[in-house]
Order: structure tokens, then sequence, then C-alpha cells
């Protein structure tokens, strides 16, 4: 197993529960990261394709996606398309992905798919493949599940943001997925660790948020980013509009709050870079 290369950095955004804002972070950070000058490719490994639909990609026009990536019938470049959001790009999902198991299951190298489609970027980048980027940040919007395609996700990343939603059960679960990347990094990529937990859908007006986010704070300390996501309408509203919520509301809230995200992501970077933070 080689060493992932420093660029792009790839980050996995996972947790096999569903609704807890992995689709609405891995749209907005990964539009916050571009809107601070960062370029991004998200890819989305959800075959409900809700990153794709989100950032405005009409199902019609996902002739090639993903899929056909991971089953080797195409080239990552491909199937990267530009977003509205300049320096923002995304390899779409297609339903296809409901397959995968299927049609790869039994494959050797099934879980390193899209580690070696990521790699292969900088080769297209030098053979002048305009669609490969360079890219400086790579996000998987994981589904909510741990099999195959978030153990391609987490095999091909340096780290991981973990999503989790502020109400009375957040945690549990928590301990599963922890697992699946102590697995990941055991057998199959040795660099990954968690790049942080962020608390979503915070809502101030709820004693229990509060509760729920001091909890959490007290058992996993300082891998909690300090940005907390509020409960914001506009979050939600923006996917219906084709466009994330930096582009549809930027002075909003959830936006703010995104772009402070951001700012603490590329500060850990800075920090795990120069050794003043150890991986989690
Ligand atoms: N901070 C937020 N405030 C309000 N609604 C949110 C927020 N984050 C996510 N949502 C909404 O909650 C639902 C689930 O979020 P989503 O990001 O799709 O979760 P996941 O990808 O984990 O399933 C979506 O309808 C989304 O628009
Ligand atoms: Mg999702």
């Amino acid at each position: 197993m080689s060493a992932l290369p420093r660029t792009p950095r790839v980050l996995s955004v996972a947790n096999q529960k569903g609704g807890v804002g992995k689709t609405t972070t891995a749209i907005n950070l990964g539009t916050a990261l571009a809107a601070i000058g960062e370029d991004v490719l998200i890819v989305d490994l959800d075959p409900q394709g809700n990153a794709s639909t989100g950032l405005g990609i009409d199902r019609k026009a996902r002739a090639k996606s993903v899929y056909d990536v991971l089953v080797g019938e195409a080239e990552l470049p491909e199937v990267i398309t530009r977003t509205a959001v300049p320096r923002l790009s995304i390899a779409p999902s297609t339903m296809d992905l409901l397959g995968l198991d299927l049609e790869i299951g039994t494959e050797a190298d099934r879980a390193q798919r899209l580690r070696t489609a990521i790699f292969g970027l900088a080769d297209a980048v030098d053979a002048g493949d305009e669609r490969a980027g360079p890219f400086t940040y790579v996000l998987a919007d994981c589904p909510p599940s741990l099999t195959l395609l978030t153990i391609n996700a987490m095999a091909a990343s340096h780290a991981v943001v973990v999503p989790l939603q502020c109400e009375f059960f957040a945690l549990e679960g928590l301990s599963q997925l922890l697992r699946t990347v102590e697995q990941v990094k055991a057998g199959l990529n040795t660099e990954l660790s968690i790049h942080g937990i962020v608390l979503t859908m915070y809502d101030a007006r709820n004693n229990l948020a509060n509760q729920v986010v001091q909890d959490v704070r007290d058992t996993m300390g300082d891998v909690v980013y300090e940005t907390v996501i509020p409960r914001n309408v506009r979050l939600s509203e923006a996917p219906s509009h084709g466009k994330p919520a930096l582009l549809y509301d930027l002075k909003c809230a959830g936006s703010q709050a995104y772009l402070r995200l951001a700012s603490e992501v590329i500060q850990r970077e800075k920090q795990i870079r120069a050794g003043a933070r150890a991986p989690a």
C-alpha cells in the first residue's frame, strides 16, 4: 500500500446514521473551502445523489457517474463536472451505486477503487486533462451505511469528518463508526484519522441541545470542532434551488457557520502538517 499523496487532501464526510447533515456539510463545507481559495472536488458516493442534486446537477446530465469509475468503466476525470460555484467540481452519483456490491463485491481490490481513482488524478492533470483539477481538497459524501462505498471513501481519505446531529442519541452509533475507522486503518489505509466531529442542527432554544453539545465535548474532547452548525431553514431550502446555501443566502447563520467550519478545517490541516496536532 503506497502512501497517500499530500494533495489533494481527501476527507470523508461519514456517519452511518441518515439525516445527520452529511450532505449539507459536504456541499457547504466544499463551497466554503472553494470560497476561500481552495480547489475542491466533491465525490458523491450516496446512491440517493443528494449532493449532486443539491449542486444543481440534473439527473439527465449524469450520463456517467462515480459508479462507472468504481466498476472500472470510466476514469474519474470523465465524470467530473464543474458546478455553478467557482473552484468547486463534483463527481456525481446515480442510483446504479446501489448495485456496486453485487458488481465488484468479490474483487480483491473492491475497497481500493476510489483510492486508485483519486491517485490517478495527478497523472491526468500532468496529461493536460483540465477536468482532473488540480484539486487541493476532495470531500467524499458518504451514504448512511458502513458498507463498501463508505469503506472506499475511508480507504482513499486522509481523515474523516463526522457530522453529529444535536439530539439525545447523538453519540449512539459513534463507537461503531470509530471501530470501522480503526479497521480501515489497520487493513487498508494506515494514514486514516478523525479530522473532527461537527455538531449539526443545533437549536439554542432547546435545553437538551445544550446538554448534548456539552456531553459530546466532554466525551470526545478537542476532536470536536469549535464551530457548531445551527438549525437553519435556509440550509434546508437551498438544495431545492440546486444551490449551496452559501450561494442561496450567504448571510444566513448556516452559511456563516460553514465558513467558520472551513477556516477551522484549514487551521487543523496546518496544525497536522506542522506536527502540532496528532491525528486522532
Ligand atoms: N443545520 C441544518 N438546519 C436545518 N436543516 C438541516 C441542517 N442540516 C441538514 N438539514 C436538513 O436535514 C435533512 C438531512 O440532512 P442531510 O445533510 O441530507 O443529511 P445526511 O446526508 O446525513 O442524510 C435535509 O433535509 C437537510 O436539508
Ligand atoms: Mg446524504
